[in-house]
């Protein structure tokens, strides 16, 4: 709904996806595509809201009236969340962010033979684990009842486990006040227009199941939980 319920409310938002440069022309990096991130912008924006997004390698437009700040790494990503973390009413971290990055950038292109000594010889690449910075967010927040801070979960589920049971697992061990779990796979939500998800409350409120539905109506979703979290605890 555009009734304003969000009227003079600061929502940042990561949205996108991390890359983690290896050399000048290579980097790791994963399939997610901003949309569901920019969804979240674009609607909190309808609903009255101060929106800004720390956008990592997104290739969309700005939402109307939302202020967006391009990032390529998660150590950058990290940085501008900080710098607004006092800011924040509510924090929706929906960019998927590189757990490990290469542990030495290499100034020139890595050669296909890089070892004369052994022309077949494939080069091996170290990583390093990248700083959580949703985790980091909970911890700096301390006792505080703001920011609300949502997290988001992409699994694929495991033999024996569910997405579900993964979900309320990462959530406690998160400790995030909601946690949006989608299910991911290959045909699966990553740059697709619909998507579903569970959004799990860490208070013990029974949790939403949303969709299948366009990301603007998961989007809706997302913002009337953060929304309720929020008010039961000003
Ligand atoms: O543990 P996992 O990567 O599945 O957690 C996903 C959630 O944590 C997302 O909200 C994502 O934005 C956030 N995250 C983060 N920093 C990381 C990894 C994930 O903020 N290094």
């Amino acid at each position: 709904s555009d009734r304003g319920d969000y009227a003079g409310v600061r929502v940042l938002i990561t949205a996108g996806g991390t890359r983690e440069p290896l050399d000048p022309v290579r980097f790791l990096g994963n399939r997610s595509s901003g949309k569901q991130g920019y969804a979240v912008a674009a609607r909190a924006a309808a609903r009255g809201a101060h929106v800004r997004v720390v956008s990592a390698n997104v290739a969309l437009p700005a939402p109307a009236g939302v202020e967006v700040t391009a990032v390529g790494t998660a150590l950058e990503m990290q940085a501008s969340v900080r710098a607004d973390l006092g800011w924040a009413d509510v924090v929706v971290m929906a960019a998927a962010v590189a757990d490990f990055r290469p542990a030495a950038y290499v100034e020139s292109k890595i050669k296909k033979t890089h070892d004369p000594a052994d022309p077949e010889a494939a080069p091996v690449i170290e990583l390093v684990r990248n700083p959580d910075i949703l985790a980091g967010l909970v911890a700096e927040r301390g006792d505080a009842s703001t920011p609300v801070i949502v997290g988001f979960a992409a699994e694929t589920g495991e033999p024996g486990r569910s997405v579900l049971a993964l979900g309320a697992e990462k959530l406690a061990r998160k400790g995030c006040d909601l946690l949006v779990v989608n299910e991911v796979g290959v045909d699966k939500t990553f740059g697709l227009d619909d998507n579903t998800v569970h959004i799990l409350r860490r208070d013990g409120q029974p949790g939403i199941q949303a969709g299948p539905a366009s990301k603007a109506v998961i989007a809706d979703a997302i913002l009337d939980a953060a929304r309720d979290v929020r008010l039961g605890s000003l």
